[in-house]
């Protein structure tokens, strides 16, 4: 779908259909022309409400508010409600709230989100005609206020829109169809279209070299090889380095500690972190943002065979730290340490994983949410303000001090998994801790995106399946970084 703004007025733009966002029930407003139509469907014009009236070619859709998140569920239903009528261009009319461009944002994003497919492997795709959509910015010029920022917004929220859609396509492709060769691959051809960007892709060999003893051997009994995936965007006069880490295990069956079927399938989400790395590093790209980006990804298969390691196996990561292996199913804090110890050695000034990590981090804070963890909270803060204005749903567990010690081991350094089945996703957390350098723990954030990088219904604008988690939230943090602040408060 494309996107034109346009300063004309909503009633003399040219399109099929005309979408008319009503807030709070009020069918006084100017761009409402079926108030008695309406009150005739009872269309209340509240959240969650459509009204598609096919002979005047307009649909309805409301909001109890213009906060942003309503507005791109708006845009969603209604696009939804006329997406078999064969329309190709749809016309909307931006409201301007307190920031003027807001709005137009959040149309944009509702618009691309909500209208993603995955339908690769189905034989009959479902019709979708809409390829234009027209933006009239009316209201700016009743307001008299400047259109350029509005229309800058526009592109970045396409920008946002369209690689968090990205991720979704990753993540959504099956295993045998997205190997950690294939991730590479793409990767790399992704790299090749982008200012700035470089790829590097180690096999087995380079993990090797690095002495990357916990990911080599999660790989081990796979017959698809690892792939270590590092791409850099680099603009010039760079102000900021931000790293991205990803889990990317294009499958997980748990190992020799192998899953029960039922929570095994769905396992091919289990690169979603590295589904949104790599993601965030095309918008970064795209957006042209002054800083320097990398994403990391640790891909590989978890899987069962004659090599497979095992549990009772001691493990040596990167740094040194020997690993106990108590449960093979723990296997992506394993990849995630040696790619940690990686990253800090890029000299972040912020480091941040991604990481379908833990099923207690779903217990805790619900499908929908990502977990945040870490040790800075004025970072925590910015991370979850710019979530929350991305549309993305995010919740704080703490680290202390006693959770920190379940994972003690008595024959290695530590163990993989905790001694108490409480608090998982923050034990998870704690293990990763022991690969971040000191000096960057106060830069580093764990997302615990097991709940909402995949879910099997449909949850507002997000279809089953992915949903890019972490993406939005991301970029709208980095666009939004406010530079100077003082993130290296001390932990408790
Ligand atoms: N990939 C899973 C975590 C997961 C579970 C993601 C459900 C999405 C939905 C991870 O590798 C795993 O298996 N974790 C174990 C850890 C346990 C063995 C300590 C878990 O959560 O059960
Ligand atoms: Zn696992
Ligand atoms: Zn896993």
């Amino acid at each position: 779908m494309t996107f034109t703004v346009t300063e004309e007025k909503i009633a003399s733009v040219q399109a099929d259909c005309e979408i008319v966002i009503v807030v709070d029930g009020n069918l006084d407003h100017k761009w409402v022309a079926d108030k008695t139509d309406l009150e005739t469907l009872d269309f209340k014009g509240k959240l969650d409400s459509v009204a598609f009236l096919p002979h005047q070619h307009r649909v309805y859709t409301g909001v109890d508010s213009l906060d942003r998140d309503e507005v791109r569920l708006a845009v969603a239903n209604a696009l939804k409600a006329i997406q078999r009528a064969k329309y190709t261009s749809v016309k909307i009319g931006a409201y301007v709230k307190e920031c003027p461009v807001t709005n137009t944002k959040a149309i944009v994003e509702g618009a691309l989100l909500g209208t993603y497919r995955y339908d690769r492997y189905k034989s009959e795709k479902e019709p979708f005609t809409i390829d234009e959509m027209l933006l009239s910015l009316e209201e700016y010029a009743d307001k008299r206020l400047e259109t350029e920022p509005a229309k800058k917004a526009a592109a970045e929220a396409e920008i946002i829109a369209e690689v968090t859609n990205h991720a979704k396509e990753i993540v959504n492709t099956p295993p045998e169809d997205m190997t950690p060769v294939l991730l590479g691959e793409y990767a790399f051809e992704m790299a090749k279209e982008l200012e700035n960007v470089t790829c590097f892709i180690g096999d087995e060999n380079f993990l090797e070299e690095q002495k990357m003893g916990a990911f080599l051997a999660v790989s081990r009994a796979s017959a698809h090889p690892p792939r270590f995936i590092h791409l850099v965007y680099k603009p010039e006069n760079a102000e900021k380095r931000f790293v991205f880490v990803g889990k990317g295990l294009t499958y997980d069956s748990g190992g020799l500690s192998l899953k029960p079927s039922e929570h095994m399938v769905s396992m091919k989400a289990d690169k979603s972190g590295a589904a949104s790395a790599i993601s965030i590093l095309e918008g970064a790209a795209r957006m042209k943002l002054p800083f320097e980006v990398h994403a990391i990804v640790g891909a590989c298969e978890n899987m069962i065979g004659g090599n497979a390691y095992k549990p009772d196996d001691v493990l040596t990561a990167r740094n040194g730290k020997t690993i106990e292996v108590r449960n093979t199913d723990a296997e992506g804090r394993l990849v995630l340490a040696d790619c940690l110890c990686y990253a800090t050695d890029q000299k972040p000034d912020y480091l941040v994983d991604m990481a379908t990590l833990t099923g207690a981090c779903v217990v805790a804070v619900g499908e929908y949410t990502t977990g945040v963890m870490g040790h800075s909270d004025p970072l925590k803060e910015e991370i979850m303000t710019a979530a929350a204005k991305s549309g993305e749903l995010t919740g704080e567990l703490p680290f202390n001090r006693y959770l920190r010690q379940l994972l003690k081991s008595n024959i290695a350094d530590l163990s993989n998994i905790s001694s108490s089945r409480y608090g998982g996703a923050i034990t998870a957390a704690l293990f990763l801790d022991n690969f971040v350098a000191d000096d960057y723990k106060e830069k580093w954030i764990h997302l615990d995106i097991a709940g909402p990088a995949y879910v099997e219904k449909d949850w507002g604008y997000n279809q089953t399946g992915a949903s890019g988690a972490g993406v939005r939230m991301c970029l709208y943090w980095m666009k939004e970084h406010t530079y100077g602040d003082d993130h290296h408060k001390k932990e408790q």
